[in-house]
Order: structure tokens, then sequence, then C-alpha cells
């Protein structure tokens, strides 16, 4: 932010923000109109609502996450409508940490949620992770180790944001999801309760690729101990700030009460009309431009890195399959955070990104200070190529050096 207000024309790569050109604006005015032309609907929509949010809403989000009659379907009483899927993540937490307890997270991992848990007095591990997410072998390790060390009864939860992740968009394979379930059903049996969140923020960005089943579904025991988190906010809008939570029976009273003390619910009228969006089939509508935008901006920057990033020595990206962001790695003795030597050279040249370091726990594996996050969700498609370039040549600049 600094940096945007002290060079105003810089471009920049670091806003996770979606693209202003592909907010709904037609198809929320539509539904909010039906809505509006309601009347007993309408008069409902302006009164509170309950805790946990719109019964209608809720039983559209079990339909529509988890399909007809998959293996083990939640019930709608399990879901918990928020304003944004943030809220829901921090209530959680909330609900169920006392400082000190434990939550292992991948490494990299989303900065904002670390920042939430260290608030709370937690201790965030991190734990090995590629392409394919997190690493089921250095999960068992690192879950070993825990118990060596007599930590187990700390160990809170796994959070993983399963599919096109923040910051890498690196997705969960179906494989490690299920190796994760048998880990953590062998450690409760052993230790005690511990639950998965599992983020699902990007989900719906998919470009590529064939979707994965969602943890919560994928045993007939996993909506027992997986709590889902989703969020309207990259697939149709931030701004409507709908998110919810689907978590197991047992806690959903307890967040509750927390969030009873909080506000009452979120914001009813809101949720009715993205409860029309999604009946009146206009959420599914929206989808084809926006995966489309998002697509073609994606395969700007790949193929801008390729033209001037890739001759490069040591320089390496992933090539996601969806997501809102790109993972660079420089050569290991490269420091990209706004101490070492390519922040300035960047800034030098207009350009800025999130430089890596901060989605990195301090327990666990190493922080790699040689990345960066690179997102395509907000700059105009024509400044991307521009962009990769000024960065391509500060990272050139810094590398000769
Ligand atoms: C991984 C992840 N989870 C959750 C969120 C929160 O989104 P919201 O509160 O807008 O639903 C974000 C936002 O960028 C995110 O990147």
């Amino acid at each position: 932010m600094a940096q945007v207000l002290k060079y105003p024309d810089i471009i920049s790569l670091a806003a996770g923000f979606v693209d202003n050109t592909t907010l709904p604006i037609d198809s929320w005015a539509e539904a909010t109109q039906a809505v509006l032309s309601d009347q007993k609907l309408l008069r409902r929509s302006l009164q509170y609502d309950s805790t946990s949010g719109s019964a209608a809403l809720r039983d559209t989000l079990i339909h529509w996450s988890y399909g007809g009659d998959s293996v083990g379907r939640p019930s709608a009483d399990q879901v918990i409508v928020g304003a944004g899927s943030n809220q829901l993540l921090h209530l959680l937490a909330e609900t169920l940490l006392n400082p000190g307890d434990i939550v292992l997270a991948a490494a990299p991992t989303y900065f904002v949620f670390m920042g939430t848990l260290a608030a709370m007095g937690a201790r965030v591990v991190s734990v090995k992770a590629d392409a394919d997410g997190m690493c089921m072998d250095d999960l068992q390790a690192t879950l070993d180790r825990l118990v060596a060390a007599g930590h187990a009864h700390k160990v809170k939860f796994i959070y993983l944001v399963t599919d096109f992740d923040n910051p890498s968009s690196s997705m969960l394979s179906l494989a490690r999801r299920q190796r994760l379930l048998e880990i953590v059903e062998r450690w409760r049996i052993q230790h005690g309760p511990m639950l998965i969140f599992s983020d699902n923020a990007y989900q719906h960005l998919r470009f590529s690729g064939q979707p994965i089943d969602p943890l919560m579904t994928m045993s007939a025991e996993s909506s027992d101990y997986v709590v889902d988190f989703g969020t309207f906010s990259k697939s149709y809008s931030p701004g409507v700030r709908v998110g919810w939570c689907v978590a197991p029976s047992q806690i959903v009273a307890y967040v509750l009460g927390l969030k009873s003390s909080i506000d009452f619910g979120s914001p009813h009228f809101s949720q009715v009309v993205m409860n029309h969006v999604l009946t009146s089939g206009a959420w599914h509508k929206h989808q084809p431009q926006l995966l489309a935008n998002y697509k073609s901006k994606l395969d700007s920057m790949l193929s801008a890195l390729d033209r001037f990033a890739s001759q490069i020595p040591g320089v390496t990206w992933r090539k996601p399959n969806g997501g809102l962001y790109v993972w660079l790695t420089l050569p290991e003795h490269i420091d990209a955070g706004e101490e070492g030597p390519l922040w300035q050279a960047a800034t030098d040249r207009g350009v800025i990104y999130v430089p890596g370091h901060y989605c990195f726990a301090a327990e666990g594996q190493p922080v790699q200070r040689n990345t960066l996050r690179l997102s395509f969700g907000v700059l105009p498609e024509c400044q991307i190529a521009d962009a990769i370039e000024r960065l391509s040549g500060a990272i050139s600049s810094v590398c000769a050096g």
C-alpha cells in the first residue's frame, strides 16, 4: 500500500483483488430487482434472520456444493453463513484455539489467516508443500515430532487451501486427499480430536483439468472432522460479502454462540439476493465469461514469463490450472523481501509483488525468502506483459549483480 501511494504509476502484481471488469453488475441488478419486487421476500430480507444465516441459502448451498446424494453429505444445520469466509475462519479459530495451541499449515500458505492465528497466540507449524499441495510424508513426520515432544494434545487443526491455493495455486491431489483423511482418522483414534480446515476460496476458479472431490464428502466419516469454508468473493463478487462454512455438528453451537455475541447474523439482504443468484441460474451463467477472462490473463502472464524470464538462470515458476496467482522462485541466494535488492530494483522499474516470505510460518519448514507471489487477477490484460518485462529486468539485474 505504502509503495502504491509513494509511486502512483506503479504496476501492482501484488493485489489479490478480483478483476473489476468481471464484476456481475447486470446479474446482481437483476437479482436485486427480483427481490425488490417480491414484497413478502423483501420484507423478510429487511428483518434480522438467524445467526446461522438464511435457511433458504443454507439449503441451496448444501445442494450446490455437494450435489444430490454424495457420500457424507452434510445437512443445512451444519452451515453457518458469514460476511465473507475470513470472518468464519476467524470465528472457528477463536472457538477452538487457546494460546499455545498448534495449527499445521502448508509452506507457503494464506498469510492473512496466519496473521489471525498468530494474534490468537497459536503456534503455526508449516509442512512441506509442492504443486500437488501439502506433502503427506512430511505431515506425518511433523505430527510424529510433535507427539515425541509431548505436544500431541495441543494440535487442533490442519489448515489447507485445497484448490488453487493462495499464494501458490497448488491443487491438493486426490491421492494426498485420501492419505490426509487416513492420517487424521488414525490421529483421532490415537490422540483425540483434530480437525481439517479446508478453505475452498478458489475452488470455482478452475480453467483446466478436472475437479477433485471435496474432503468433506470423500468418506462417510469426513464430515465429522472436516470444516469446509466457501465464499462468493472470487467466483462472483467480494463486495456482496457472502461466505459460509460447513462444520461438524458438535462445534456449530459453540461457533454460533460466539457469532451471536458479535453480530446477530451477517447481512440478511445480501444472503437473500445471493440465494436468488444461485437458484435462478445467474451464478452459472456468469461463470464462462469470468473463467475465460482469468484464463486469458493467466496465459498472458505465463507467456510473458516464458519470453522475459526463461533465460534467467535459476528462475522457475508454477503453471497453475486455476486461481489468481503464479508462484515464482528465484535462485536461493536472492532475497525477494522489502529489505532485499530485488524489491528496490523492481520498484525502481515501477512494479511490485508480494514477497513470498510472508506466506511461511516461523516454525517447521524454512522460510523461502527467494519466492514471489504474482497476481494476475486485478491487472488489465494489456499491462501484464509490461509488468513481467519490468520484473524480469529487475530480476536479471539482481542476479547479474
Ligand atoms: C485463501 C483465502 N481464503 C479466504 C479468503 C477470504 O475471502 P472472503 O472473506 O472475501 O470470503 C481469501 C481472500 O483473498 C483467500 O485468499
